[in-house]
């Protein structure tokens, strides 16, 4: 049973402010796009992030969220998700994973997208792809009232299938006036994934985090929040926040200037 059944299911004014937090964090992921390049340090990126929130008003959903301190994850290479912005310069070769999350007028957006740092090899463009595909054949997949397996069970075949692993230990969650609300989104299938609906109004979040060797992963227990992968593989994640309408699924935040369906990844100044 889902807690909190009726208050996750959104009425029209309400969708309308879940449309407008999507936006904001849309155009930030867009604001921020040009500047995730090499030579840039990942809290160089979360100073821009803050920077760029608060002028709007808005706040980072992140900022004192159960004792985290920085405005957004950025997750290189190995890392799965919830890094840490530090010190550590991005450089030729990185892929980074930046998430981020806006708090508008109460209710928040969320996503994230990975960046291929300059030239890559191979296996962290096909991590990349990878999630990137999963994420958009989740969101196609999706009915209104169907199964929130579906979405899972979407993602485990194409990861699979492409000899790619997927995180369990993470997952999407409902959104809305609280960042992390039932449902729980897997990227998996499991027990609770085959009862649990996606019905007209409904926002949540889909996130596959995509590991390139074993899904298994390791948590940094010196910051409490850093999760690698196990075998020091590369992870890639991609995030949007989706509305169920009576329609079918709507990407609440979707960028102007980010990959579309279909993008192909690679190496700069290659066909
Ligand atoms: N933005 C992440 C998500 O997609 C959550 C980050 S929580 C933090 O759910 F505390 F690690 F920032
Ligand atoms: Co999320
Ligand atoms: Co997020």
């Amino acid at each position: 049973m889902l807690k909190q059944s009726k208050s996750i299911i959104l009425n029209a004014a309400q969708r309308d402010r879940m449309r407008a937090a999507g936006r904001a964090n849309a155009a930030l992921i867009d604001f921020l796009r040009p500047q995730i390049v090499a030579g840039v340090t990942t809290e160089e990126i979360d100073r821009a992030v803050y920077a760029w929130t608060i002028e709007r008003g808005y706040r980072p959903a992140t900022l004192g969220y159960q004792g985290y301190t920085k405005s957004c994850c950025t997750s290189v290479n190995e890392v799965i998700c919830h890094g840490i912005p530090g010190p550590y310069e991005l450089r030729e070769g990185d892929i980074v994973n930046v998430d981020v999350t806006t708090i508008v007028d109460g209710w928040h957006g969320d996503q994230s997208e990975t960046f291929l740092i300059g030239d890559v090899d191979d296996e962290k463009i096909a991590v990349t792809q990878c999630a990137f595909d999963c994420l958009y054949l989740a969101i196609d997949a999706i009915t209104p009232g169907c199964a929130v397996s579906l979405i899972g069970e979407t993602i485990v075949a194409e990861a699979h299938r492409r000899g790619f692993s997927v995180v369990r230990e993470y997952v999407g969650h409902g959104l809305g006036r609280a960042f992390h609300q039932d449902p729980s989104i897997p990227h998996f299938p499991n027990r609770q994934s085959r009862v649990d609906r996606l019905l007209p109004g409904m926002t949540f979040t889909i996130e596959p985090m995509i590991n390139a060797g074993s899904r298994f992963t390791r948590l940094d227990q010196r910051d409490g929040w850093t999760v690698r992968t196990k075998d020091n593989k590369p992870s890639a994640q991609f995030e949007h926040s989706i509305l169920m309408t009576e329609q079918g699924p709507e990407i609440l935040t979707p960028t102007a200037d980010g990959p579309r369906p279909g993008h192909v990844f690679g190496r700069p100044n290659s066909g």
